[in-house]
């Protein structure tokens, strides 16, 4: 046993010595991302992973300080030049987004990234996505996918189905990454799709779900959607915490750990009432209602930050800074929006991935 306890530590302070050295080198967090995933998998080879070893972890700071910061994104929302105004008055495609993270205090310390296209394939390598939603989940997918696909591809599948209330599923070859969008508008279709996992036993690494609009649309009843998120919440609570030997894929051979999914809840967008474009949505989906549906999203602890296991790409803060401006019918928003959360989502990976070693 106390070899045991040796092998696991032995490896882990040479973790604790690399990072450190690396460190002192002032090593990017992309570099570093390349040095963990390749750490890991030697690793996870070599060394049979045991508690002692994970709770040794050098990361642990990291993540739990940087997790809730992660949403914390400024925009930059400035009209384009004169010429292109004429063409396009009432266009969102009027005005340059541009987007980054805070600079400043404790969320600059977290050196939050935006992907480059080979970073995130080299994360995403081998793995399996699903995002489970309604309109706002399938343009997240859409931001997603163009981060990983060449345009080529990209061209070739955005015009087919984006506008669909179907199914999606792609298979990326070249890394061997598979990707499904799930057409699910209400909560009760999130929880069937929780319990369909359940009970097949098998389980994406990676699980991003949201809904909400169409419920406030057609049930227009807050303390009912309470209600629904919280058998949503319980099912996937009774899904966690996923024990190694039930997870099918085999050995680790990939960046992100395959011992749980990692779990995101995509929230509902800011509504500018206003701009809706149905006299229905206008009545139903006013603030006060909006408000009572937050709200009951609170309650429910669903989310990390209220003790619950979903990790929240705040679609609420983007859409409400990037504005109206950001919208053409004060629901669904200009694509920089989405792409800013497929790169929030891509750094809680990482810094989970971090953890995980
Ligand atoms: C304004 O936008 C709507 C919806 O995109 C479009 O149908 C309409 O033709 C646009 N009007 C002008 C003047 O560009
Ligand atoms: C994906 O993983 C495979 C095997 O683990 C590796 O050979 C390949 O280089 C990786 N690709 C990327 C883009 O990281
Ligand atoms: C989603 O749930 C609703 C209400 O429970 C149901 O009517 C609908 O068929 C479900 N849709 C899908 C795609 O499962
Ligand atoms: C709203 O939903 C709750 C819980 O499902 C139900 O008890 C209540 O009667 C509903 N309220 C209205 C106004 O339909």
């Amino acid at each position: 046993m106390i070899e045991g306890v040796q092998r696991a530590n032995t490896p882990a302070c040479l973790v604790f010595i690399v990072y450190t050295l690396m460190a002192a080198w002032h090593l990017s967090r992309n570099k570093l991302l390349f040095f963990s995933c390749a750490l890991f998998i030697t690793l996870a080879v070599g060394v049979h992973l045991t508690p002692s070893f994970t709770s040794f972890f050098v990361f642990d700071h990291y993540r739990d300080s940087c997790t809730d910061l992660v949403n914390e994104i400024v925009w930059d929302v400035q009209p384009k030049s004169v010429d292109v105004l004429d063409v396009q008055k009432n266009s969102t495609e009027t005005y340059d987004k541009n987007w980054d993270w805070v600079r400043s205090g404790k969320v600059s310390a977290c050196e939050f990234q935006k992907f480059s296209k080979s970073d995130a394939l080299h994360l995403l390598n081998r793995s399996w996505v699903v995002v489970a939603g309604d309109s706002q989940a399938r343009l997240f997918v859409v931001s997603l996918l163009r981060l990983v696909l060449d345009e080529e591809r990209m061209d070739s599948i955005e015009g087919d189905w984006l506008k669909r209330h179907s199914d999606y599923k792609l298979v990326i070859d070249e890394i061997g990454m598979k990707l499904d969008f799930i057409w699910a508008p209400y909560e009760t279709n999130l929880t069937h799709l929780i319990m369909k996992y359940k009970v097949k036993r098998t389980y994406p690494d990676v699980l991003v779900m949201g809904s909400g609009l169409w419920h406030m649309l057609h049930v227009n009843n807050a303390s009912d959607y309470g209600a629904r998120l919280l058998v949503l919440k319980n099912s996937v609570v009774s899904l966690l915490p996923i024990s190694p030997e039930l997870v099918t894929n085999g050995p680790v051979t990939r960046c992100l750990s395959n011992r749980s999914p990692h779990l995101f809840w995509l929230g509902m967008p800011t509504l500018i009432n206003g701009m809706l474009n149905m006299e229905a949505k206008r009545e139903r989906m006013n603030d006060a209602m909006w408000h009572a549906y937050d709200k009951v999203l609170g309650d429910c602890k669903l989310l990390h930050q209220r003790g619950g296991p979903l990790m929240l790409l705040d679609i609420q803060s983007l859409t409400r800074n990037c504005g109206p401006r950001c919208t053409f019918d004060g629901m669904h928003y200009d694509g920089a929006v989405y792409d800013a959360l497929a790169h929030i989502m891509l750094n809680d990976l990482l810094a989970q991935s971090y953890q995980s070693l």
